[in-house]
């Protein structure tokens, strides 16, 4: 193996580190670096693509790589904040409505949206895959588990996760959501207890919420995600029906689980015998990291129901999605044939057709290191316009960040200021039952060329100051 690389690269780290370039720096091309170390210019960009990795700098429109500036985003862990872990009713689908549906109208700076870059080389394939399909309309229903192609292909990728699942253990679901729902509902009953972390995506508190469940939020510290311990001695003393997380790159903090804590989840549920639901939507979108592997992969006994889609690597207007629910199988395909027959074809086939070839690896590679990129000039973006005492999660893929912003910020009302500015946001409001993450917001980091997103963070800035 050769580690010239590395050898490269820790070179420049030193010389960054006490100073010899400075942030803001040029760093040397790399032809130049490539006759100076006697190596190959493919070397010292595996070295500059290690630096990138470690966000110590960054390559900007081909003119060259850049020191970046060190930052110190760490957020306060909720863990250590007062937070007791209790049984809670859910009241949270009003307030999530009326954001949505004021989001709805389009603004020019979609911050808020946990959507992906629309206007990929692969979403126009995909579209002219569906107009090539569009011309034979089926004369009967594609059925409840379906189009096999699809699922095929969906089978072929799922070894990447550390597992595979057959295409017969695939349901096709009209998206994550949906797939998270029928979840819920084969393996826990009107007012359960369900155990999700906190903060935690508000669409599962939709579900739970319009199924009548309850919830047990349970801590996640961003950079540890959530305390074993705890979470055992939590689930043993309530009667938890179901255990859900979104353990690759979640929403909202970007949260990734080591394979140890993966591990450990599934020998918790197995002790408990209860089933785990977990969220993978985000799983494929790693900052030049391999993907993640998923619980399901370490789970030996059919209690993990795995969920996921394509809105977040693709697009989110596909609807489609696809649930691998483990010993719960016959139970789950009949809720979905009795809830909607069977997702529609047409989009099925043109997935199948699009993930045939090579362009879906093609597309995650590029929009990955896209979203790496665009984080580190985000950073440096609130770094820079962001009062000082801001805080914000390190996320290592998606496209992500979960801030906390100074003193008692109300971020519902800066939502309501600054979608008088053309901005969208989401406030922390919906990603707990309870007022804990008012003065926090989730904001899409890659939703807009830079330029834009200075535009929008400036504007957003000076609403802080004016809201505080
Ligand atoms: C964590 C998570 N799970 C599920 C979903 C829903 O995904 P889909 O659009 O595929 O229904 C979302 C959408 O924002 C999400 O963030």
């Amino acid at each position: 193996m050769d580690y010239k690389y590395l050898e490269i690269a820790k070179k420049i780290e030193e010389q960054i580190s006490s100073s010899i370039i400075k942030v803001g720096e040029k760093l040397p091309s790399l032809r130049m670096m490539s006759k100076s170390f006697a190596v190959s210019i493919g070397t010292v960009e595996q070295a500059y693509g290690y630096l990138e990795d470690k966000e110590l700098i960054h390559s900007k429109n081909r003119s060259g790589y850049y020191v970046l500036a060190p930052l110190d985003f760490s957020i306060d862990s909720p863990m250590e904040s007062n937070f007791e872990s209790k049984p809670q009713e859910i009241k949270i689908l009003d307030l999530s409505m009326q954001v949505m549906s004021k989001t709805q109208e389009n603004t020019p700076y979609p911050l808020g949206s946990a959507i992906p870059d629309i206007e990929s080389r692969a979403v126009k394939q995909i579209h002219s895959a569906l107009r090539r399909h569009a011309v034979y309309i089926p004369n009967h229903y594609e059925g409840p588990q379906g189009n096999l192609d699809l699922r095929r292909q969906i089978s072929k990728r799922s070894l990447l996760g550390g597992k595979i699942y057959k295409p017969e253990e695939i349901i096709i679901t009209s998206g994550c959501q949906e797939s998270l729902t029928i979840a819920l509902q084969v393996c826990t009953g009107p007012g359960d207890l369900v155990a999700i972390e906190s903060p935690g995506y508000y669409g599962l508190l939709q579900s739970l919420e319009v199924l009548g469940r309850r919830v047990l939020e349970i801590p996640v510290c961003p950079d540890r995600g959530m305390d074993l311990d705890q979470l055992e001695s939590l689930l043993q003393r309530h009667n938890v029906s179901a255990l859900v997380l979104n353990p690759a790159y979640s929403n909202p903090t970007g949260h990734c689980y080591s394979d140890e804590h993966k591990s450990q989840f599934c020998h918790i549920v197995s002790r408990l015998d209860i089933p785990l639901i977990e969220d993978d939507v985000f799983a494929e979108l790693g900052h030049g990291f391999n993907r993640p592997k998923t619980i399901f992969s370490f789970d030996h006994q059919g209690r993990v129901l795995l969920c996921s889609s394509f809105s977040k690597s693709l697009s989110q207007d596909l609807r489609v999605g696809w649930l691998v629910p483990g010993r719960y199988f016959l139970k789950a395909r009949d809720y979905k044939y009795a809830s909607t027959l069977g997702t529609s074809s047409l989009q099925q086939w043109a997935l199948a057709d699009f993930l045939q070839g090579k362009q879906y690896e093609r597309h995650l590679q590029s929009v990955s290191i896209n979203y790496g990129k665009k984080l580190c000039l985000f950073k440096e973006m609130i770094k820079e316009l962001f009062p000082k005492e801001t805080k914000m999660t390190q996320p290592k893929g998606g496209y992500l960040s979960w801030i906390k912003l100074p003193g008692s910020l109300d971020s519902l009302r800066l939502y309501d200021l600054a979608l008088q500015q053309g901005i969208s946001i989401t406030p922390g409001r919906l990603f707990s039952v309870s007022p804990r993450f008012n003065n926090y917001i989730r904001l899409n980091f890659a939703s807009l060329p830079p330029e834009k997103m200075h535009r929008a963070l400036t504007e957003l800035a000076c609403l802080i100051s004016q809201a505080s």
